[in-house]
């Protein structure tokens, strides 16, 4: 690890001669000629170590560590001091300095002392960084999933959600994206503000108007009273719209304003309301093709979409699957009461080989479905539903422990066959046999089963 340190003295021919003794250690070194500079040029963020003069013109060096100390704990610094100065030198340790040299400097102990201190730093920046991960996890704890491609999702959830900018989580129905969204209002500074959720498909497009934006009394027949809509509601907190590739023309009209101006009226009202929202939208459709077909304005799309959010759908990351089994699986069992602790390798293999079209939702019943099914504390394939079975024998061919190799070689003769619809021909070429091999094999076969008959 190469680290980077930061020396100031408002002497010229200190400041020199430690920053070549300290480069010829391997270090990198960037100077301050006084505490202001200094203190300029550790705000930037990426100094491991500092080594710093007490007595500088403008800020001195006390203040210098003591605003280190405060900011940056963990970075150690060591402090030079003139010589006979020790109680200043002891004041500098309580102000949160690492060490402290007299002067005139010993190059020898400058150089073990910065060794000694960097190798805590090193230790230290480790232990944050397992720390920092711990809480990754603690942070997503609700979702489900460890591959990269969803490492990459908590990623870029973790870096938009502190900000205000609107976001856009698109991706198959039933992948996690109202998770997603819920994630996103939990790490950001709006948490303890309101989260409002609208499902913009269930409502016909007059209703979700008033929903959005509210209404006064007497706007249209049915409001009998003043209603305030969903953006009052989740004033500085989070507004999550679900389906957005549903909404109509006009009230993307009347979206794409909110967003523009931070301004709206309710329906039948002429008072501006004003509102601080932060906007987080989804949709399982390709908002693109749309866009292109004309039913979803394009300028809407780009301020919806200023950090997109892509879940990938179970199929590709399936190695996130035995992870979702086990919770699922514990998830149903307890809530059913049933003593459903595993579930046996042939069910795990057609949960494996199974595609799931509907995502998580749809593998999350499957396993509602195979707890609920289960009649001892193992699932079995015969616990899950039908569909799932059957598709995961779809391109394979099964083979039944305690086959001898013949019976094997049978089974993967007939089944070939019956894959090509029956003809032979086809068989033989995908078997790498001839055509006449395949007969004589069939024939063998056939021989067999009826000498079986007698
Ligand atoms: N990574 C995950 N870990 C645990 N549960 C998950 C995960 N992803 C999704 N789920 C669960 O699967 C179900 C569907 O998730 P969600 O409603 O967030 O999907 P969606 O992408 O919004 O789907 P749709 O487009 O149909 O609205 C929910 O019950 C949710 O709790
Ligand atoms: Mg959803």
């Amino acid at each position: 690890m190469k680290f980077k340190l930061l020396v100031a003295d408002d002497e010229k021919n200190i400041r020199e001669g430690l920053a070549t003794a300290l480069e010829l250690d391997g270090h990198e070194v960037v100077t301050a000629a006084d505490g202001n500079e200094g203190w300029k040029r550790f705000q930037k963020g990426d100094i491991d170590l500092v080594i710093t003069d007490l007595r500088m013109p403008g800020l001195s060096g006390e203040e210098f560590l003591k605003r280190i100390s405060a900011e940056t704990p963990g970075v150690p610094v060591i402090v030079l001091t003139g010589h006979g100065t020790v109680e200043t030198a002891v004041e500098a340790m309580r102000n949160g300095a690492y060490d402290f040299l007299t002067k005139p400097l010993n190059l020898d102990r400058l150089s073990l002392l910065v060794k000694r201190a960097l190798r805590n730093r090193e230790l230290e920046l480790r232990q944050r960084r397992m720390e920092e991960e711990l809480n990754h996890e603690k942070q997503f704890e609700t979702i489900i999933g460890r591959s990269p491609v969803m490492y990459r999702v908590f990623d870029t959830v973790s870096r938009a959600a502190p900000t205000k900018a609107s976001i856009l989580i698109t991706g198959e129905s039933g992948v996690g994206k109202e998770l997603v969204a819920d994630a996103i209002h939990k790490l950001s500074p709006r948490k303890e503000k309101p989260l409002v959720k609208v499902h913009c498909a269930a409502l016909a497009a007059s209703l979700l108007e008033s929903e959005l934006f509210g209404h006064e009394k007497g706007s249209f027949t049915g409001a009998v009273s003043r209603q305030r809509g969903r953006f009052e509601l989740a004033h500085e907190g989070t507004l999550f719209l679900d389906e957005i590739g549903e909404i109509e023309q006009n009230i993307q009209i009347k979206l794409l304003r909110v967003l523009q101006e931070k301004k709206f009226e309710r329906v039948g009202g002429e008072e501006t309301i004003e509102t601080d929202v932060r906007l987080v939208a989804a949709t399982n459709k390709d908002l693109k093709a749309e866009i292109e077909k004309g039913s979803f304005r394009e300028d809407l799309y780009y301020r919806l979409n200023v950090v997109n959010i892509h879940v990938p759908p179970l199929r590709e990351r399936k190695e996130d699957l035995p992870l979702l089994i086990t919770a699922f699986l514990k998830e149903f069992a307890a809530e059913n009461a049933k003593p459903v602790e595993g579930i046996d390798d042939k069910a795990r293999s057609s949960l494996y080989a199974y595609d799931w079209p509907g995502n998580i939702r749809e593998l999350r019943n499957c396993m509602e479905s195979a707890v609920v099914m289960a009649k001892g504390t193992v699932i079995t394939a015969g616990d899950l539903p039908p569909g799932i079975r059957a598709k995961s024998d779809e391109g394979w061919i099964r083979i039944p422990l305690g086959s001898t190799l013949e019976d094997a070689e049978n089974i993967i003769i007939r089944d070939t066959i019956s894959a090509q619809g029956g003809n032979k021909s086809k068989a033989a070429e995908v078997l790498a046999i001839s055509r006449k091999t395949l007969h004589r094999k069939l024939a063998e076969d056939q021989a067999e089963d009826s000498s079986d008959d007698d």
